[in-house]
């Protein structure tokens, strides 16, 4: 059984098969369009989403599975009238082969884990992690960069909230000579337990004051939205904004990220540059998550 709960339970061996499959996948879907057959995948999204869901469930579709389940479902199941998620778990495995869940707990993936007979995939526990959308992050990076080591990656935005980017930097850790800068508000600093994960790998972390403490030849750039969902309190809107006149001083090889949804973050005037590459990013979540299930049904 595969579940995917979190960014540390890749290895860089099993990513590279990962991204292996996904290539092939993206290159010939036909070839992958049974391999779901006769199987059933629950979909439970306590949370909003657009991308994440919806990817997963045309990844169900296009592979030749059904799906089940909820968008809202604190309303629009029995969570509302006290269910737990373990119990949930419990019940909903009777029905399917896997189950797809977003969650606001940060240990959601401990918890559902300690009860699953079935995969579980994490589609976003809490600011904890996101390994799916960090998985597809990789795939773009590997794709535009051709290469996982001897990186320079700036990040930026909503460094203490932002589960993306926590799975994010669990996963790159695994590669050689990679540089990690951090660009936010004061109040959104990365937490110092990533920090200290980051060093534990031989990787320094380098905070940053403003966009020239950045280096012009970082390779890439990748913002986050400030996750006002996720704390009490108003700090106030993004300082670090990504424009034409910001990008200008960068290289023609620094790409741009972002997991998506944007608010004010990345401003629209870059969307033509080459180099803003997130909405082929977001496509890309549909490729790997097709992967997942592949390997989720193989292993
Ligand atoms: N990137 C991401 O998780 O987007 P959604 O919230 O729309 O799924």
């Amino acid at each position: 059984m595969r579940h995917v709960l979190n960014a540390k339970q890749f290895t860089k061996k099993e990513l590279e098969e990962l991204f292996l499959l996904t290539d092939d996948i993206k290159n010939n879907p036909k070839k992958y369009s049974n391999k779901l057959d006769g199987k059933i995948i629950a979909v439970m999204f306590y949370e909003p989403s657009t991308r994440t869901r919806m990817s997963f469930q045309t990844a169900i579709l296009k592979l030749g599975g059904k799906f089940v389940g909820t968008e809202n479902a604190f309303d629009n199941s029995s969570g509302k009238k006290g269910e737990t998620l373990e119990d949930t778990i419990r019940v909903l495995q009777g029905y399917a082969d896997a189950i797809v869940i977003r969650h606001p707990s940060d240990n959601m993936p401990q918890r559902v884990a300690s009860v699953a007979t079935v995969p579980i995939i994490n589609a976003g526990s809490g600011k904890g992690e996101h390994p799916t959308q960090a998985l597809l992050d990789l795939y773009t990076i590997r794709e535009y960069k051709k290469r996982l080591n001897n990186l320079k990656i700036a990040i930026l935005g909503d460094l203490s909230n932002g589960r993306t980017i926590h799975s994010l930097l669990g996963l790159i850790s695994n590669y050689d000579n990679i540089e990690i800068y951090g660009l936010s508000k004061k109040v959104f600093e990365l937490p110092q337990e990533y920090i200290d994960m980051l060093n534990s790998k031989g990787i320094e972390y380098k905070k940053c004051n403003c966009f020239d403490d950045i280096p012009k030849d970082v390779d890439i750039m990748y913002h986050s939205r400030i996750q006002s969902e996720r704390f009490e309190g108003d700090f106030g809107k993004e300082e670090y904004i990504i424009n034409k006149e910001v990008l200008s001083k960068f290289s023609p090889e620094t790409i741009v990220l972002h997991p998506l949804p944007r608010n004010e973050e990345i401003c629209p005037d870059i969307d033509d540059d080459p180099r803003a590459v997130y909405f082929k990013q977001a496509n890309n979540g549909l490729y790997v998550r097709m992967g997942l299930f592949v390997q989720a049904f193989e292993n």
